[in-house]
């Protein structure tokens, strides 16, 4: 399209099926400082060349994030690690060949050359090598580490489609790429390994028990009291999804306990209100007044399903949407993560975005 040429259609924005061709394109957008929407096993990312600052700046004004939120960036293989984190400990090493391609991020300290848009200006880099096919033929062709945060503006429910990231971003990407619905559909765990005591700063499909059988000693984990330590010390959030207001919902979204579901949804309603509810034990009491979406019993089913549920709930015009409590389990712990930030968020005008 020609400068100053506003009526000519553009394929901008386009979704596009993951051919060679379409992979090769993307990846010559990468080249040439675009950002394109990129899928990977976990949620689909908005990828930019990680060490073209000005390709990066284009990833904060599409999300519409501070920026000072450092972003993840995405290798084709451990081999590249050197040319981006200044030490890399033996753990996590190790739990690099554990665990990637996969959905582990590891935050280690940074190279000299790791743009500081990336990094939000901290001396640490966010680093992953995910598993998600399409994602790493995108790698390879491109060659270099793509940064990529999650393809939603920013405070909004992560994407897990091409189709999501199309309705979050529009023509703001150059392409997406569709690589179907995302297996593990949650972010990955960030494991910060970079300090003396490995800490987990977001939880994950990894869990804490699965990092401590591979470097020998449970990872702290953010958020969790440990014994003796004092309550109450607040760190400022050095991750976006720390903010307690995230992965938000517009519909005002609670939880609530499986024994008081069904009472609380029937009393909503007897007031007047529309009341859509997402549950994985309680049956369907099939009242007509209420929208009711039955969810998976199982974790990985229920992650894999979570943010295309709460994208669906939030678009029925309900009043409330109520959520089956979670159980308290380390395999439920990212989701719970999840829900108590989509909750806190949830009915808010987009101020925070
Ligand atoms: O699964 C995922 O991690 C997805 C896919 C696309 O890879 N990405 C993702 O990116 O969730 P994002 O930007 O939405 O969330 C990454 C989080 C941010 O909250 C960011 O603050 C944190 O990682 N992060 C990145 N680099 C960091 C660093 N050096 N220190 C602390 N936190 C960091
Ligand atoms: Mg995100």
């Amino acid at each position: 399209m020609k400068a100053g040429d506003t009526s000519a259609p553009t394929d901008r924005g386009r979704i596009e099926p993951p051919t060679l061709t379409a992979i090769r394109k993307a990846a010559d957008l990468l080249r040439a400082g675009d950002i394109v929407g990129m899928p990977t096993e976990t949620v689909y990312g908005l990828a930019a060349d990680a060490l073209n600052p000005e390709a990066v700046r284009k990833i904060f004004a599409a999300k519409g994030r501070p920026a000072d939120h450092p972003l993840i960036v995405h290798l084709p293989d451990a081999s590249h690690l050197p040319q981006w984190a200044a030490s890399i400990p033996k753990g996590a090493i190790a739990l690099a060949r554990v665990f990637w391609p996969g959905p582990l991020t590891l935050i280690l300290k940074r190279e000299a050359g790791v743009p500081d848009e990336v990094t939000g200006g901290q001396d640490t880099v966010g680093l992953r090598v995910p598993s998600h096919s399409i994602a790493l033929g995108l790698l390879q062709q491109f060659g270099s580490g793509i940064a990529a945060p999650s393809a939603n503006r920013f405070g909004r429910i992560s994407p897990t489609t091409a189709a999501h990231v199309h309705e979050e971003l529009g023509d703001k990407v150059a392409m997406v790429l569709d690589g179907g619905a995302c297996a593990v559909g949650i972010e990955s765990t960030i494991l910060d390994f970079s300090r003396d005591v490995p800490e987990i700063l977001r939880p994950g499909a990894i869990t804490a028990d699965d990092i401590a059988r591979v470097i020998g000693r449970r990872p702290r984990v953010r958020g969790e009291v440990e014994e003796g330590a004092p309550v109450g010390v607040a760190d400022a959030p050095r991750v976006s999804g720390a903010l307690a207001a995230h992965y938000a919902p517009r519909t005002p979204l609670r939880l609530v306990a499986a024994a008081h579901l069904v009472e609380e949804a029937g009393m909503l309603v007897g007031e007047g209100s529309r009341v859509a509810v997402l549950a994985h034990t309680t049956p369907n009491p099939h009242d007509a007044r209420l929208i009711w979406h039955a969810a998976a019993p199982d974790p990985a089913a229920y992650a894999h399903d979570l943010y295309a549920a709460l994208r669906e709930l939030d678009t029925l015009g309900a009043d409330f949407i109520l959520i089956e409590a979670l159980p308290s389990g380390p395999a439920w712990r990212a989701i719970a993560d999840r829900l108590g930030r989509a909750a806190v968020g949830s009915g808010a005008e987009q101020d925070e975005t």
